[in-house]
């Protein structure tokens, strides 16, 4: 089970970050241009919305079963988790961020979708999905991942 729930949530994160980044350009660009908001602008930030949700779904699950999650094993101390780089990062770092970031997702998300007018929709998409765009790249292992 663990295998299987590694390689979605490992495959499933290209598609998180090519959409996030496509939602978070066609934000600030929408920003700039100052254009019309149209259909296609509202199903691609709902679309990065859906996979960073399901992401987060099958990331929660996989911190229960993962053996690089040292949480649930006795005999080692948190002091041991948080002096390792790669720990700390498995352990507390990436679990803690990608949450983070899917709050920036959702919250920009919603508020977006609250303004009556394109601009405004668009400078909070630029906003949160930026934010959420760096914390994403910050916090991935990308030494294990590639
Ligand atoms: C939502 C955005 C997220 C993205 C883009 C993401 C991305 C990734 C990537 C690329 C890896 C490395 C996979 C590999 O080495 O093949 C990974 C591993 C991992 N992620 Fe996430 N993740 C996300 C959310 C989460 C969340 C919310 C949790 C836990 C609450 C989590 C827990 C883990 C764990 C425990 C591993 C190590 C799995 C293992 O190899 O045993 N992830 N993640």
């Amino acid at each position: 089970m663990y295998e299987a729930i590694q390689i979605v949530h490992s495959y499933w994160a290209y598609l998180v970050v090519l959409v996030v980044t496509l939602a978070t350009i066609n934000g600030i660009f929408g920003v700039i241009t100052k254009r019309e908001y149209a259909p296609k602008d509202f199903r691609i930030s709902l679309f990065a919305l859906i996979v960073t949700h399901l992401q987060l779904l099958i990331g929660i699950i996989i911190f229960f079963v993962s053996p690089k999650v040292l949480w649930f094993n006795s005999g080692v101390s948190a002091s041991e988790i948080m002096g390792d780089p790669l720990l700390r990062l498995y352990n507390v770092e990436h679990p803690f961020t990608m949450i983070l970031m899917v709050v920036f997702i959702t919250v920009g998300y919603s508020k977006h979708k609250k303004k009556l007018t394109s601009t405004p929709k668009f400078k909070q998409i630029a906003i949160f999905y930026t934010i959420a765009w760096i914390l994403m790249l910050s916090r991935i292992p990308w030494s294990e991942w590639f």
